[in-house]
């Protein structure tokens, strides 16, 4: 593991892109900040991290990752805060669920020191593409993938560790129309379900693909053996108000373990809000949504935050959840959750890493 003693050599970008930026008009994950931090992990170690221009690289088409798929990534936000300090939301946990991805693909783990101390060395250098305004974020892109050319089906030895950054606009998309997945799994228990590794994303691609042409946005993703319980909502975890408790699924090797998820878990209780983490079957939400006792579903995400859910079919049955008004549990909590990050409300459980 890199132990950081220095600070991190940057060769700067001869000329900035960010006049080329639309901040009104940021599409998501569109353009991507001058710099990029690169490091190496080769003869059975970490090379110290650099900061490069942001730009192509030189890759081999026999690229491990390329064919045998250890790539892992991790999205995570960073804001000015309301003194004009800037932000990083939860990094140590954030490296932590990337550490724990990294080692379901064996691939090799990163320091918290390496980790951090080359977010802030590239955050500050590119600070003037963080968005200012309402709601508008830096997404921050970790990733690593295997580097080595070799077609021989092994770990790899050679890896690369890269940030890019991207600024990013509020999380404006219309409530979202779901499937119940049926058919297809995004993954097993036992499987990679609770790792930020691409396959995950790639394989859930297919089914969603068919779920658009069929009129819906998003799958609710059901358990791989009976398809009767929840895991998540398309590329985010998932949550119920039921009887005015917060109710989410269980955590399992088959659901990402959200660092939004559990924000907004930890919110809950601070709002008196009794939460329940457990299994949440098809027939449970039908039957609430039917009775009236569910009043609430949405996904909860590092880019969307929280994302409404409006219908979900089951059985055939177009079931209605009731528009998210001012006073519903998920506008609060990302109120809340804004609040904190912004330095409006106290940050009483250490969350905001400012630099
Ligand atoms: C997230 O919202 O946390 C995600 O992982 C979505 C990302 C793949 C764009």
């Amino acid at each position: 593991m890199t132990t950081l003693t220095t600070s991190i050599p940057v060769q700067r970008i001869a000329k900035s892109r960010i006049k080329e930026v639309d901040f009104n008009n940021l599409e998501f994950g569109k353009y991507i900040a001058d710099h990029m931090v690169v490091a190496d992990f080769k003869d059975g170690k970490w090379h110290e991290p650099a900061i490069f221009p942001y730009g192509d690289m030189l890759m081999s088409p026999a690229m491990l990752s390329l064919h045998y798929g250890q790539a892992v990534f991790e999205g995570m936000k960073a804001f000015f805060m309301n003194d004009g300090n800037i932000n990083i939301f939860r990094p140590q946990k954030h490296h932590a669920r990337f550490n724990r991805s990294l080692d379901r693909m064996c691939m090799p783990q990163i320091s918290e020191e390496a980790f951090i101390q080359s977010l802030r060395a590239l955050i500050e250098l590119d600070k003037d593409w963080i968005p200012t305004s309402e709601g508008s974020s830096f997404y921050i892109r970790p990733f690593m993938f295997a580097y080595e050319a070799r077609l021989g089906v092994k770990v790899a030895d050679h890896f690369k560790f890269i940030i890019i950054n991207s600024p990013v606009a509020a999380y404006q998309a219309k409530p979202y129309r779901l499937k119940v997945e049926d058919t297809y799994v995004r993954t097993a228990e036992g499987g990679t379900g609770f790792a930020k590794c691409a396959g995950n994303y790639g394989g859930a691609f297919y089914p969603t693909q068919i779920a658009r042409e069929e009129g819906f946005d998003q799958i609710l993703w059901t358990d791989h053996k009976e398809h009767k319980y929840i895991d998540e909502v398309g590329m985010m975890n998932v949550m119920f108000v039921i009887n005015g408790k917060l109710v989410t699924p269980k955590l399992t090797t088959a659901i990402l373990d959200g660092i939004t998820r559990d924000t907004i878990l930890t919110l809950a209780k601070d709002m008196g809000v009794t939460v329940e983490e457990r299994k949440v079957s098809i027939d449970e939400i039908e039957a609430g949504l039917k009775d009236g006792s569910v009043t609430e579903a949405f996904g909860t995400g590092t880019a969307a935050v929280v994302a409404p859910i409006a219908v979900i079919k089951i059985k055939g049955n177009d079931l209605i959840i009731p528009e998210a008004g001012p006073d519903s549990f998920q506008l609060r909590v990302k109120k809340k959750l804004n609040d904190i990050r912004m330095g409006v409300e106290p940050d009483k459980h250490g969350w905001n890493y400012i630099i």
